[in-house]
């Protein structure tokens, strides 16, 4: 048995969760600084540093309590390395090495996006082969896995994450943030009315773009402002998650249908998204789909401690207790 203490700290949320064997997830506390934000229209990293500083012992505490474990129980401590904001991910591991050498444990470094993949294994079993398509306010990516810990990044957004685009759209609508979950109620009632680039859809590579799609919203929306027109945000919804949906279900088909897959996992915040999910299970039909309930699919301390138990198994804990984040970290 293993008992791993995990914590992240990578972007906005404060985590630490206790997880056996990678499976079973005894406690796993999320502080959310989503309120603090907000006024801001995005995460605003040095206000992100200073209260994950704030809730770090709030979460460690709280985690022990729920779990009903004391320190001297745990076996592996393990910590997001990044990739992330660096003063946050600093934050969680500092105080990940404080904990593992004052009660003589290991630390490891864990990666956040293996993290939102094995996600999918709380629930579920993961079987390989499988894609997982990794859609969340920083990242968008497909990967393809032929065993555990083996990860092909097949492709990546060139420019903003899919939830980015749908934050910042939502911000040129007027809508509160994040305008992920907005847009996306909005989109159930609209017409697609309105037309709007596919971004990449036609070409033969796995990779994505969403930057000009939110320069097209951003464009027609003045355009129809100078000319007194009046925009419908729910027919701007609808169109742009249209968009959006199309693009990612595209390439998500032909990578599962290239790489002949067993499973098919969508992780992150954006795999919440109702258009998303309905497409997904409507054209990959004879494949089998893996989307984690929602707290596990935005930014959880659970996912690290789920990665963690494979990543101890591949490289074991580290030498000493230093460890550095890294705001941009390959698989
Ligand atoms: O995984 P996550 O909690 O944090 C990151 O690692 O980024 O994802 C947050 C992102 C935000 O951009 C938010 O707008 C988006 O996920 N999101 C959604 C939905 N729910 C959350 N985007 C579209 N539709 C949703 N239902
Ligand atoms: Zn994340």
């Amino acid at each position: 048995m293993m008992l791993i203490l995990a914590v992240e700290s990578s972007c906005d949320e404060s985590s630490v969760s206790i997880v056996k064997d990678g499976k079973t997830v005894l406690s796993n506390v999320v502080l959310s600084q989503i309120d603090i934000h907000k006024v801001y229209g995005g995460v605003v990293p040095e206000i992100a540093s200073r209260h994950h500083i704030e809730n770090m012992t709030i979460v460690f505490e709280e985690a022990l309590k729920q779990a009903k474990v004391t320190p001297q129980d745990i076996d592996v401590v393990a910590v997001t390395e990044g990739p992330g904001l660096i003063g946050s991910l600093l934050v969680g591991i500092n105080a990940a090495s404080a904990f593992a050498f004052a009660h003589n444990k290991p630390l490891l470094g864990v990666n956040h996006m293996i993290g939102h993949i094995y996600s999918a294994n709380i629930e579920n079993e993961m079987k390989f082969p499988l894609i997982a398509l990794v859609v969340s306010g920083g990242h968008t990516e497909l990967v393809y896995m032929k065993e555990h810990m083996s990860f092909e990044l097949l492709g990546e957004t060139q420019d903003d994450a899919v939830g980015e685009a749908y934050d910042k759209v939502g911000r040129m609508l007027g809508l509160a943030y994040p305008g992920g979950p907005i847009i996306d109620k909005l989109a159930q009632v609209g017409k697609p009315s309105y037309v709007l680039p596919r971004p990449m859809i036609d070409e033969d590579s796995y990779d994505f773009s969403f930057s000009g799609l939110k320069s097209a919203v951003n464009n027609m929306i003045y355009h129809m402002k100078r000319k007194e027109e009046v925009v419908n945000v729910e027919d701007m919804c609808t169109s742009f998650q249209a968009s959006v949906v199309d693009v990612l279900v595209s390439k998500l088909k032909k990578a599962a249908t290239d790489f002949d897959v067993k499973q098919v996992l969508i992780c992150g915040g954006v795999a919440a998204n109702k258009g998303l999910r309905n497409r997904v299970f409507e054209t990959l039909k004879d494949k089998e789909i893996i989307i984690p309930s929602m707290q596990y699919c935005t930014d959880n301390a659970a996912m690290i401690g789920a990665a963690a138990y494979y990543t101890y198994q591949q490289k074991g804990p580290l030498k000493d207790y230093i460890l550095g984040g890294q705001s941009s970290l390959d698989y």
